[in-house]
């Protein structure tokens, strides 16, 4: 398997198994085959409800001889209600006991938003903080807490643009080593990338498939269908792979970390096989021309009349 580098040595495997939108039911199968099979990169977050069960899965597959702690890059995320300082190690210590674990590999601030205590989404303008009053300096220091506690190896962001991480860097005392963010070839985002190369930070794709199952508020009757792009298509058929293997290779082959979420057992191989697909130069720049700046999770939950943000382009500052 590829793997991204971090400074200190640690590798994380550039395939991972996403967990967003995988049912209470059906998670542990799916992180129990995925294991199994060869995955050993999860990605997980508090707010998808469903780290219990898959810490049920670590702990059977541990003890089954499956795979071994050492072995395995666990990803979890800091929900926007927990962003003050004293409520970020809570934060992860809560996730760690669902999880089954001692420590996480890499907890990331799951968006730059953050909401009241105990609410989960946002139904009117008075569950969001303004950032003047809960900054992201101070969140980060929570994250910073979570390594030096040897709670965290590795921390890092989620959908932050390039102005928010060069805000975050003039302050931060241990550097952010990820951004994950939507990426995908109608979302290539090439102008972040090349940033976060620059000041190393690393990034990992989330929605590499084009999110289909997304919630429906997120769902419009235009949207593109990403797996059903006639490029992708023709570029599968030239290398006798699927149109999943060739949006997965695209972003192993730009350096980033991908995270297909599958809970069946055939796709869940197919995506991990992913990674012996090698496209070329020439469906690497048919590939390029697709990028539309399209995405599937827009953001819009987070701004509203009222709140911190009132337009998505004040979150993503564009
Ligand atoms: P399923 O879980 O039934 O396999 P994303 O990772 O971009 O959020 O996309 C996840 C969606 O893509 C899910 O609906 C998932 O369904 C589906 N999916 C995962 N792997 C594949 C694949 N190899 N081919 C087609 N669809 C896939």
């Amino acid at each position: 398997m590829k793997t991204l580098q971090f400074k200190n040595g640690d590798t994380m495997p550039a395939i991972g198994l996403g967990t967003w939108k995988s049912k209470e039911g059906e998670v542990y199968r799916a992180v129990m085959e995925a294991l199994r099979i060869g995955y050993r990169h999860i990605d997980c977050a508090a707010i998808y409800g469903n780290e219990a069960e898959i810490g049920q899965a670590f702990k059977d597959a541990m003890e089954s001889g499956i795979v071994k702690r050492e072995d395995l890059w666990v990803t979890s995320k800091l929900w926007n209600n927990a962003h003050r300082r004293e409520q970020v190690v809570p934060a992860l210590q809560k996730t760690l006991q669902d999880l089954s674990l001692d420590y996480l590999d890499l907890y990331i601030i799951h968006w730059p938003v953050a909401l009241r205590e105990g609410v989960g989404f946002p139904s009117s303008a008075e569950d969001f903080l303004s950032l003047d009053e809960v900054p992201l300096s101070e969140t980060w220091e929570g994250m910073e807490q979570c390594v030096d506690q040897g709670l965290a190896r590795h921390i890092g962001v989620s959908n932050f643009s390039m102005e928010k991480l060069s805000n975050l860097l003039e302050t931060a005392r241990i550097h952010p080593e990820m951004n994950q963010v939507e990426m995908h070839p109608y979302l290539q985002q090439n102008v972040l990338l090349n940033y976060c190369k620059n000041v190393n930070i690393h990034i990992t794709a989330y929605s590499p498939l084009g999110s289909s199952d997304r919630p429906v508020h997120l769902v419009k009757s235009d949207d593109p269908v990403l797996l059903q792009d006639a490029t992708i298509a023709s570029i599968a058929e030239k290398h006798s792979c699927t149109p999943a293997q060739v949006l997965l290779s695209w972003g192993v082959i730009r350096g980033t970390s991908v995270i297909p979420k599958s809970v069946s057992p055939e796709r869940l191989r197919q995506n991990l096989e992913a990674v012996a697909v090698e496209l070329d130069e020439d469906d690497m720049a048919q590939i390029a021309e697709l990028d539309r700046h399209f995405r599937y999770v827009n953001g819009s939950t987070w701004a509203r009349e009222g709140a911190y943000y009132t337009t998505t382009a004040q979150l993503w500052d564009e």
